[in-house]
């Protein structure tokens, strides 16, 4: 049996929305025939964007989106993406030497922004630090926040179509500086960083938060001297809102989304618990030189990469994958450490949204599915703005010799309007888990909500043809004796009820 202990009173406090954010790249099929599929498309679409999606995206309620790469960033310049449509050039993109595919610039800040706010989510620019000059991005930004009328290219944003400022607040400057952002060192990083942003210090009413670009997963090296850097040059004009780390697990180890074995579902979760140590270790170096804890770790990219060419475009899309129970796995894994560390973490984003890695949604044509990962998504909503309380958990663990030990039971709470959302996840591949839960300094009522998201084959996915294969089901949770609740293996649960003050 294992034992989750509820400490109400033990809080690190509200659990940022921003936890819940998502990326969009143009990059595959992520935009083009995945959440644009053009205004004159026959596919049922809000000015461009595939109806379906929206609408299911606006449900998750997503706080933030991140565009426009990614890697893609280091080329982009935005104003190939505004004016007329039939105008806007085509271009050879970061990506084209892998999948030969140009950008037709079909959406650029103007309908990015108009996604976002049909979704509800908080647009976040990845700007080029790369290959554009400061004075470029200085204008992008200018272009998206100034007050109607105040400029010429607030004139301009509003000759392209809108008044109002586009309410852009988190500007990434620069994306994966050590490697295809100019394969830089931390020092160098960091003094762009200071060249970007101290230029954009009359621009501070706009409310901008600048993310710095972080290190490739635990390389401590990088953001030990990132900081030292950036905190020993740094004065007034140079703050940083938040500082970025991305991590994927299995990156291009080649691991087959579809037939993995036990082996395979393990070393998948070893790998995304090692997401920890890293927001962990990271804290450790960043006290150093931020104690007051001024900066946030935005982990801007995370999930599992996978061998492609498993989605429905069948290898078309570049980096296309399909999702199961070990991805909806690692997707609760990973959300309950982001929640149980919600002071140190500010913001993380899901790589990515539309047919690539760890995706929500799979489209093409006329088709459109909703993954286990998107059904994650939805069971974690209720966490959102919620008071973080302690999930102390007891349960079995498996060793491996490389990693150390997994706890074979991930849970995180918090409290909400006096409903309390319990998320759990077995990360047993064969074992039921009853999981008896108990609560110091707060009570819950007898029965509440559980739903689980399982499959009996946990490597099956939702397809066109079959997309409610792996959806979550709901029953009544009876917790009046000794709060007991049973997950199946390989399962992702939530469990609300309501607290008894
Ligand atoms: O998400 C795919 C790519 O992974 C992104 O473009 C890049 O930032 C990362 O290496």
């Amino acid at each position: 049996m294992s034992r989750i202990t509820l400490d109400f009173s033990k809080s690190k406090g509200i659990i940022p929305p921003e936890l819940y954010g998502h990326f969009s790249e143009q990059i595959g099929g992520v935009f083009y025939d995945g959440l644009w599929v053009g205004e004159d498309s026959k596919i049922e679409n809000v000015r461009g964007f595939r109806k379906k999606l929206v609408d299911s995206f606006a449900r998750l309620a997503p706080p933030v989106l991140r565009w426009p790469g990614g890697c893609f960033a280091e080329t982009y310049d935005w104003r190939d993406g505004i004016g007329p449509r039939a105008l806007r050039p085509r271009r050879i993109n970061w990506w084209y030497s892998h999948d030969g595919r140009v950008e037709s610039n079909q959406v650029g800040t103007h309908e990015f922004v108009d996604f976002c706010r049909m979704v509800g989510a908080q647009p976040y620019i990845a700007a080029n630090m790369t290959s554009l000059s400061p004075l470029h991005i200085r204008n992008w930004i200018e272009y998206c926040e100034a007050p109607a009328g105040l400029t010429t290219l607030a004139d301009e944003r509003a000759a392209n179509g809108e008044t109002t400022p586009f309410g852009v607040h988190y500007w990434g400057i620069g994306n994966e500086n050590w490697g295809g952002g100019g394969q830089m060192t931390p020092e160098a990083c960091a003094d762009e960083f200071i060249r970007f942003t101290t230029i954009c210090k009359p621009l501070a009413p706009f409310d901008l938060k600048f993310i710095m670009c972080g290190a490739n997963g635990h390389d401590l090296d990088w953001t030990k001297r990132l900081l030292g850097r950036w905190s020993s040059r740094r004065w007034h004009e140079t703050d940083a809102w938040g500082m970025s780390v991305h991590y994927y697990t299995n990156a291009f180890s080649g691991s087959d989304d579809l037939t993995f074995d036990e082996s395979g579902w393990y070393d998948e979760l070893f790998r995304a618990d090692f997401m920890r140590r890293i927001v962990d270790d990271h804290r450790l170096v960043m006290d150093e030189f931020d104690p007051e804890r001024k900066l946030r770790l935005v982990v801007d990219e995370w999930g599992n990469w996978h061998k492609d060419g498993s989605g429905p475009s069948r290898g078309c899309n570049l980096f296309e994958q399909q999702s199961n129970m070990r991805d909806a796995a690692v997707a609760a894994l990973t959300l309950n450490i982001f929640n149980n560390r919600c002071d140190v973490v500010g913001m993380a984003n899901v790589a990515q949204l539309c047919n690539n890695l760890h995706s929500l949604y799979l489209a093409g044509g006329g088709g459109f599915v909703e993954t286990p990962n998107y059904y994650v998504f939805d069971m974690f909503r209720g966490h959102k703005g919620g008071r973080q309380i302690r999930a102390c958990v007891e349960a079995e663990q498996k060793e491996a010799e490389r990693y150390g030990a997994l706890e074979l039971l991930s849970a995180s709470a918090s409290v909400k309007d006096g409903t309390l959302t319990l998320t759990m996840a077995n990360l047993s591949l064969t074992e039921c888990q009853r999981v008896e839960i108990n609560t110091l300094g707060g009570g819950l009522a007898n029965s509440g909500k559980l739903r689980i998201l399982t499959h009996s084959e946990p490597q099956t996915c939702n397809t066109f043809e079959d997309p409610y294969a792996v959806v979550p089901v709901e029953t009544a949770a009876d917790l009046s004796e000794n709060g007991m609740v049973t997950l199946p293996p390989a399962s992702v649960a939530v469990l609300t009820v309501n607290t008894e003050d």
